[in-house]
Formats: C-alpha cells, sequence, structure tokens
C-alpha cells in the first residue's frame, strides 16, 4: 500500500500516521521529523534545514526530493509506505511519480485530511512533543498522564520551536501557496481521498480506516 497523507499544518497527519503505519504494517516517513532528527543531531542537512524549519519555509525541493528517493529505495519500502508531508510542492509530486513510474509503480492514494483553519492554531499551540522518542500529545485534546511527561519514555516533553502562533500562521500561508495546488493535482490523477479531520483522534481513525478499505486491498 503507497499512500501520502495530505493536509495543513497541525491537521493530523503525524497523528494518524502512526495508527496507519500500525494497522498497515508499512514505513511511517515523514520529511518534517527526518529534518528534526539531523537538527537535533546538527548533521550538516541539520545545519541548512534549521534555517527553513524555524521560519515556517519549506525546505528547497532538489534538497527534499533526493532525501525522499533515498528513503523509499531502502528494502522496508518495497511492499509499501506512507509519505507523511511529502510532497509538499508540485515539483515534489512530479518527481516522486517519475520516481515510481520509472519502478512500473504508483501510488494508491493521496488521502487528505480536511480541517477547517479556525481548529488548526488551537491544535498547534497546544502541541507537546517528545524530544527523545518522539511521541507527540496536546495539552487539551491528548495530554500525557502526568503533566510535562512522555507517557512513553517519562522525558519532558517540549513545544516545537515553529509552533508559536506567529510561525504557524506563516506555514498556513505557505500551505495555501504551495502545498494546496496538489489537491487539485491528485484529483484530476484520481487518486485523491477526502477524510474529515474534525472530531476525536480515535474517530477520524475511523473514518481513515474506511476510506482506505475501499481504495486498498
Ligand atoms: P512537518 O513536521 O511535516 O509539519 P506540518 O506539515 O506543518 O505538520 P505538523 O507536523 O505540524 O502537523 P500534523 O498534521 O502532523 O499534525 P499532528 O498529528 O502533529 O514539517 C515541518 C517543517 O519541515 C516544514 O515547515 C518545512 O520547513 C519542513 N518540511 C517538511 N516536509 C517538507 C517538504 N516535503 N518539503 C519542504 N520542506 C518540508 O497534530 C497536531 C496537534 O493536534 C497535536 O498536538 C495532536 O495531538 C492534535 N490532534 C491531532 N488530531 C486531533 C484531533 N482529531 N482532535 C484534536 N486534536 C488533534
Ligand atoms: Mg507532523
Ligand atoms: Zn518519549
Amino acid at each position: 500500500m503507497k499512500i501520502i497523507l495530505l493536509g495543513p499544518p497541525g491537521a493530523g497527519k503525524g497523528t494518524q500516521a502512526k495508527f496507519i503505519s500500525e494497522e498497515y504494517s508499512i514505513p511511517h516517513i515523514s520529511t518534517g521529523d527526518i529534518f528534526r532528527k539531523n537538527i537535533s543531531e546538527k548533521t550538516p542537512l541539520g545545519v541548512e534545514a534549521k534555517k527553513y524549519l524555524d521560519n515556517g519555509q519549506l525546505v528547497p525541493d532538489e534538497v527534499t526530493i533526493n532525501i525522499v528517493k533515498d528513503r523509499l529505495g531502502k528494502d522496508d519500502c518495497k511492499e509499501g509506505f506512507l509519505l507523511d508531508g511529502f510532497p509538499r510542492t508540485v515539483n515534489q509530486a512530479e518527481a516522486l511519480d517519475l520516481f515510481l513510474n520509472n519502478k512500473g509503480q504508483k501510488i494508491d492514494t493521496a488521502l487528505l485530511i480536511d480541517v477547517p483553519k479556525e481548529l488548526i492554531l488551537e491544535r498547534m499551540t497546544g502541541r507537546r512533543v517528545c524530544p527523545s522518542c518522539g511521541a507527540s500529545y496536546h495539552v487539551k485534546f491528548n495530554p500525557t498522564k502526568v503533566e510535562g511527561k512522555c507517557d512513553v519514555c517519562h522525558s519532558d516533553v517540549i513545544q516545537r520551536k515553529d509552533d508559536t502562533e506567529s510561525t504557524v500562521k506563516d506555514r498556513l500561508d505557505v500551505y495555501d501557496e504551495q502545498t494546496q495546488p496538489l489537491i487539485g493535482y491528485y484529483k484530476k490523477q484520481k487518486a485523491l481521498s477526502i477524510v474529515d479531520g474534525t472530531g476525536e483522534i480515535n474517530e477520524v481513525f475511523q473514518r481513515v480506516k474506511e476510506s482506505l478499505k475501499s481504495i486498498c486491498k
């Protein structure tokens, strides 16, 4: 199963990706997570990417496309994969199509998690993440059992640097300008499915499963 998760920042892509990846046993590939890992390890890629992430801007296409191609070439992607946060520009989508075409493959679906803008700011500014194991929480909608401590590894949870109100607004503008056109792109390919991303996390996952059932065997 080859799935792309589309949706604005804060739509719940990472949250749903975790469930989808477990349910269908496919690797969860998040370009945002790859960049953040490199930033925390201060690799050359991390140093370069940090300039963009901190301001809510996109990392240049050529950098991002090569990272994803490398990742998709790994053995665990043979049976399928779940892309979270990639593609994010038409350029990236075309590069992905070409890469898969050359192997006689194509994606099964681009699944859009649809959430109105009004809900996004609250989701983003309330998000807390674990810097050690990557688990993600929300102070109101998905709180840690012990305040401020990760349920999984008990590290102190933190707020992502780009989850401040002003950077979230910039990220939403970037989404409108550069990523939104992908909805039309996949619609034209008849590969778009849309899931209502409002309501409880588990409710959204039930909708995701329903939608995937009809698309992928
Ligand atoms: P990335 O990490 O991909 O960020 P994003 O797309 O902005 O998305 P988020 O991770 O913020 O949101 P999400 O949809 O995963 O929501 P989540 O599940 O966490 O990218 C970060 C940066 O990296 C970019 O700005 C860019 O610089 C760079 N980058 C990445 N990919 C790139 C690419 N392809 N090209 C160029 N640059 C790239 O949920 C959000 C919060 O809401 C959480 O607190 C969660 O608990 C809560 N929540 C989730 N679902 C619900 C629900 N149903 N009800 C209530 N709360 C909910
Ligand atoms: Mg995410
Ligand atoms: Zn943790």
